[in-house]
């Protein structure tokens, strides 16, 4: 059973992320949730922070880890001895950027293949970046993100006034 390497900003994690996380553990042996540590874009959550909340949303899950990383990702990969990446595909929108992503990997690291999850069609419309749209405009986000994300969300937003 393959040992898999999830990545993303996860600025701050979602359900749809989840989502993708608890059927990677099902399936593999071992999944490693790599947060990029340095997103080029101005993050709202630290690494620190999202490091934290996906260490606690992933509580229940013996086989998964929560790591942070930096750098090419197929270096990380290989350093990790993983043998897959996984990406989460919520619609064919997400198509084009992931295909140039996952070439420009295999280009790098022949050896790195990328899986591509469909993600549940509950959360086919979700992404961090809508989920702190909703948040920071005063909609109510409980059921689009794990509740010790939600309280997280609102400090944050409350914190930045
Ligand atoms: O959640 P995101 O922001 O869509 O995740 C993007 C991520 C982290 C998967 C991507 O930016 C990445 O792999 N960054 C690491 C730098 C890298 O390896 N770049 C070349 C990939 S083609």
């Amino acid at each position: 059973m393959p040992k898999v390497v999830y990545p993303g900003s996860f600025d701050p994690v979602t359900n749809g992320h989840m989502n993708i996380i608890e059927r990677c553990a099902e399936r593999f042996e071992q999944v490693i949730v790599a947060v990029l540590v340095n997103v080029e874009k101005e993050p709202l959550f630290s690494a620190q922070e999202r490091l934290e909340m996906l260490r606690l949303c992933c509580g229940h899950l013996p086989n998964v880890e929560v790591d942070g990383f930096s750098g090419l990702l197929v270096d990380y990969v290989r350093r990790r001895g993983a043998d897959f990446i996984v990406k989460g595909l919520r619609a064919i929108s997400d198509f084009e950027s992931e295909l140039q992503q996952a070439l420009m990997n295999r280009r790098l690291a022949p050896e790195v293949d990328t899986l591509f999850m469909m993600t549940d069609v509950e959360y086919s419309f979700l992404s961090s970046h809508i989920v702190k749209e909703i948040a920071r405009l005063g909609g109510a986000v409980g059921n689009l993100v794990p509740p010790a994300v939600e309280e997280r969300l609102r400090r944050k937003l409350r914190s930045e006034g």
